[in-house]
């Protein structure tokens, strides 16, 4: 998608100079900040620090963490270890254990002197297929804005809460896709983006990334959603998800249970986008998710411009106050009106998620 009329992608392999090329997320939306990735610790810390995040993307900066991994010292010691290093650093979002192991199962019989050209073709096959899912899953979605705009035939108001956007994949995004579709389309949307506290990725991210693909829309706060659900002015609800059960529950940035809650009381339709990477099929009981616990200063600190135009952190917060800050909660299937696919949008149940992923 677009930044400034320029067409990106979030994650690309320099060939010229050997490096991994990522857009710095921490800065957006003040500063566009291409960096290079070197070393397995830069995709690790990358990854930590959040200059890449959202599940897709995630997934997509491990799978090239490896590729960095073998560029360094090809020794299957240091490989192995770089996966387990990999893995570890964000616990959420299952796209990152997904890549990762699917790199290690590409590379198990392969021998050293073709491991970087098959772990390079691999992370590129990961990223170019989550592009492809992310469209197919717009193309989905789109039917179902299609149907309300039918129906209605007003502008079509979409509520969504964090980044679901191309910037948490690799093109497109989840959340996004069926709204770019319908824009491209012409059918008018216009989307209320919750600014999502504490990281504000809804405000920083979401709003950034539509107003640069010229998609209308409202950043409103995190407990504004209810009101407009109550007044009509939501018409149904898109988010992503970081890990999906196969029992159809969901978890996703923190703050997305109350939004079901809410669409639920007001019979918002709300759906869920994701690609099959997201899918956990193993864990049964959404209790046995690791929710990640990020580190305070996110909720105590905000930075943003000053009057001079220059990046500023501030605290916010009584110093001796404590504070606590969940990244992620779960909403149950109940609350989910369906779930849009790569493959079809299936009611969130075992049984739904089974009749497309077989
Ligand atoms: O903490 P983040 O910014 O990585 O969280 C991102 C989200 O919660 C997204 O909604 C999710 O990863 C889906 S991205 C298509």
């Amino acid at each position: 998608m677009k930044i400034e009329g320029k067409e990106y992608r979030t994650i690309w392999f320099d060939e010229k100079n050997q490096a991994v090329k990522i857009i710095d997320q921490t800065k957006l939306p003040h500063q566009f900040i291409i960096k290079d990735l070197k070393t397995v610790k830069d995709a690790i810390n990358a990854i930590k620090v959040m200059e890449v995040r959202g599940a897709p993307l995630i997934g997509g900066t491990a799978a090239y963490g490896i590729v960095l991994a073998i560029m360094e010292k090809n020794d299957v010691n240091f490989i192995k270890k770089s996966s387990e290093d990999l893995i570890k650093s964000r616990p959420t979002a299952i796209n990152l254990k997904w890549a990762v192991d699917r790199m290690m199962k590409k590379l198990s019989d392969v021998n050293n002197n073709e491991l970087l050209k098959v772990a390079l073709d691999e992370a590129k096959t990961i990223c170019e297929e989550d592009v492809k899912f992310c469209k197919n899953i717009g193309l989905n979605g789109l039917k179902i804005i299609e149907k309300i705009y039918n129906k209605k035939k007003e502008t079509v108001n979409i509520l969504t809460h964090c980044n679901a956007g191309w910037l948490a994949t690799i093109n497109w995004g989840t959340a996004t896709s069926p709204i770019y579709h319908a824009h491209k389309k012409g059918i008018p949307v216009h989307v209320w983006v919750d600014e999502t506290r504490p990281r504000n990725q809804g405000a920083n991210l979401t709003s950034y990334e539509l107003n640069e693909e010229d998609v209308p829309n409202t950043i409103i706060a995190d407990n504004t959603g209810g009101i407009l659900m109550q007044k009509g002015e939501v018409d149904m609800c898109i988010v992503g998800t970081d890990r999906t059960l196969s029992t159809g529950d969901v978890c996703n940035k923190i703050g997305t249970y109350l939004k079901a809650l809410a669409a639920y009381d007001n019979n918002v339709p709300f759906y869920v986008a994701l690609p099959s990477s997201t899918i956990d099929w193993d864990i049964k009981d959404f209790k046995d998710i690791p929710i990640e616990e990020r580190n305070s200063e996110e909720l105590t600190h905000l930075e943003g411009l000053d009057k001079d135009k220059k990046l500023k952190k501030i605290l916010i917060y009584p110093q001796k106050s404590k504070v606590m800050n969940l990244a992620f909660d779960i909403t149950p299937a109940k609350y989910i009106t369906s779930l849009i696919t790569e493959k079809g949008v299936c009611e969130a149940s075992e049984k739904g998620l089974k009749g497309l992923f077989k």
